[in-house]
């Protein structure tokens, strides 16, 4: 029931207007007083030549009172409309209850595919804080869009290929081991690269050796590329750790080293297109006209450059995906970076260009001591999950000692925790980690929203056979209630709404509201001991938040545990 088209039809019978002019004028006041819709008479006092609360009142004597409706009052020129709180609340929970996790979903996007370029950590370098944000918000976004219907494609962009592959290969060769990389994966690549910048500084000769080695990369020489394929091997398998901890997947690995044999044919297009300019022996896309420094296409040495890929693997998506939009999800010092490279595929005639969206992220930064690293000052997204996995065991152990499988939910918490801490604010603002906000069960914060899921589940165990069936809605008039009724009827348009914004933090937001609303219900309302009517109508509600609250979370990649 559209309730405010039944209000709008009841306005143009006693008003003698059209339902269109009614339903554009009635408004959903702010404050709960003034019912849950309004009708201003301002409008019709040049008609009907009267001063407007004349005409409200007049509207009034005219009205019939349907049984959805509770109460009309007239406050100056306002006609104000009370909805029945027990019809109303059947209409959003029996929605609810039908539809189940599948309550939010929508098929607005049938047919249409999303491509999401997300993590794209880079090989042989650590996966650090800073990657998370994109992974984390990319996930979350995936999932978004698979809710309303999109078919989406995720996209692990690696940082794989590139000059940098050149010097590790000549950092290996003089300083590293076979049996050190083995058995330190990461760190012993992150240790020999920084020993080649160090060297570089009095042998400027290891330069000129490593971009050889690149070319030789790029030309498929068998050496090079045994080597960079080892390297991305280790890499892989340290990067699919975190992934695994966080419970995040892909639908390709399909990283810059993959547009290697792809990039001739565009930069050759690009030169038919007369978009291509030298400058200092270098192949550039002149972005004067848009007030952007040039887009570098081809180095001086020949080499191409991250540009080069992302505009090669921009045409390739479009040629494989058809895509709507290609979202890509980076921290906002890259902003420059996209800017100048959509503005070429712009100037390549593809107007396919402006579905091609880059979703910037603030800096993520640690409060500083706590967190401990292992080494240098990157912190690795290993240690700063199991340090995660760690705080929450210790903080359950002291909270719940008898909690049945206690690890598997220290890691959901505390995972979880971390994700949410990451969603919660707008993309756009800093992250900080902070162990004593982030895992506060009584905060903004995930373990307070998995709580509140598990206490939903407790009373539902508690109370053991539910049945959803001739509920008597009409129990259901207390404020908590209604509030309740209010977030989850709001939580389809939530979705969209963080969908279109590409802000999942409107979504984290709004379970924290129903975990609030559902903890003051919990409060002000006894559950299992109330008379048999209420007990019923109050654990539907029960069902109705816990299904909500599950889902959500799942949307934002964060598991809820039924007991914690
Ligand atoms: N590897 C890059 C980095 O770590 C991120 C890649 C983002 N995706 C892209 N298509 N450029 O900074």
């Amino acid at each position: 029931m559209d309730f405010k088209l039944e209000v709008a039809k009841l306005l143009a019978t006693a008003a003698d207007i059209s339902v269109e002019d009614a339903l554009s004028a009635v408004e959903t006041p702010g404050n709960k007083a003034m019912g849950d819709f309004a009708y201003p008479c301002f409008r019709l006092a040049k008609v009907f030549r009267k001063a407007p609360p004349m005409i409200a009142q007049e509207i009034y004597e005219k009205l019939n009172k349907p049984a959805f409706i509770e109460n009309i009052q007239v406050v100056g020129a306002y006609v104000n409309f009370f909805i029945e709180k027990g019809v109303y609340a059947q209409e959003v929970l029996s929605k609810v209850l039908a539809e189940k996790e599948n309550f939010g979903t929508s098929n607005m996007g049938n047919g249409k595919t999303v491509v999401i370029d997300y993590s794209s950590p880079n090989i042989a370098k650590p996966f650090h804080v800073g990657h998370l944000r994109s992974t984390v918000i990319g996930n979350a976004i995936y999932k978004i869009y698979e809710k309303l219907g999109y078919h989406c494609e995720g996209v692990n962009h690696l940082g794989d290929w590139g000059t940098q592959f050149g010097k590790l290969i000549v950092a290996y060769r003089n300083w590293g081991s076979k049996e050190g990389v083995e058995s330190n994966g990461i760190q012993e690549l992150m240790r020999i690269y920084v020993k080649f910048h160090d060297e570089v500084e009095n042998n400027p000769a290891l330069d000129d050796e490593a971009r050889l080695w690149f070319v030789k990369m790029q030309e498929g020489d068998e050496e090079a590329l045994t080597l960079w394929k080892w390297f991305y091997d280790i890499s892989i398998k340290e990067f699919d750790r975190v992934y695994d901890m966080l419970g995040v997947k892909f639908d390709a690995y399909t990283g810059e080293s993959f547009y290697n044999d792809k990039m001739a044919p565009v930069v050759e297009e690009l030169k038919e297109k007369k978009l291509l300019k030298e400058s200092e022996g270098a192949m550039i896309v002149d972005l004067e006209d848009k007030n952007m420094p040039p887009c570098l296409i081809i180095r001086k040495d020949g080499g191409t450059l991250y540009a080069t890929r992302d505009i090669t693997a921009a045409l390739y998506r479009k040629k494989t995906y058809n895509f709507e939009k290609c979202i890509y999800l980076t921290a906002l010092d890259q902003n420059l970076h996209f800017a100048q490279w959509f503005e070429v595929i712009h100037k390549m005639g593809y107007d396919w260009y402006k579905d091609l969206i880059h979703v910037p992220f603030g800096l993520v930064s640690l409060d500083s001591g706590k967190l401990s690293t292992r080494h240098g000052n990157v912190v690795l997204m290993e240690d700063l999950l199991s340090q995660a996995i760690g705080e929450t065991r210790r903080i359950i152990e002291e909270k719940n000692p008898s909690l049945e499988n206690k690890e598997e939910v220290s890691k959901q918490v505390g995972i979880g925790a971390v994700i949410f801490n990451d969603l919660y604010n707008g993309r756009i603002k800093d992250v900080v980690f902070s162990w004593e906000r982030m895992l506060n069960f009584d905060g903004e914060t995930g373990p307070y929203v998995q709580y509140t899921h598990a206490r939903a589940c407790s009373i539902l165990k508690r109370a053991g056979e539910v049945s959803l069936e001739n509920i008597n809605y009409g129990k259901l008039s207390d404020e908590a209630s209604l509030d309740i009724c209010k977030l989850l009827e709001a939580y389809p348009d939530k979705i969209k709404d963080a969908a279109s914004k590409l802000e999942p933090s409107i979504v984290t937001r709004h379970l924290v509201a129903i975990s609030q609303a559902f903890n003051k219900f919990y409060h002000d309302n006894p559950i299992l001991n109330s008379e048999d009517e209420v007990r019923q109508a109050r654990l539907a509600v029960v069902v109705a938040v816990k299904t909500v609250m599950k889902e959500g979370l799942r949307l934002l990649g964060i598991d809820a545990p039924e007991q914690m």
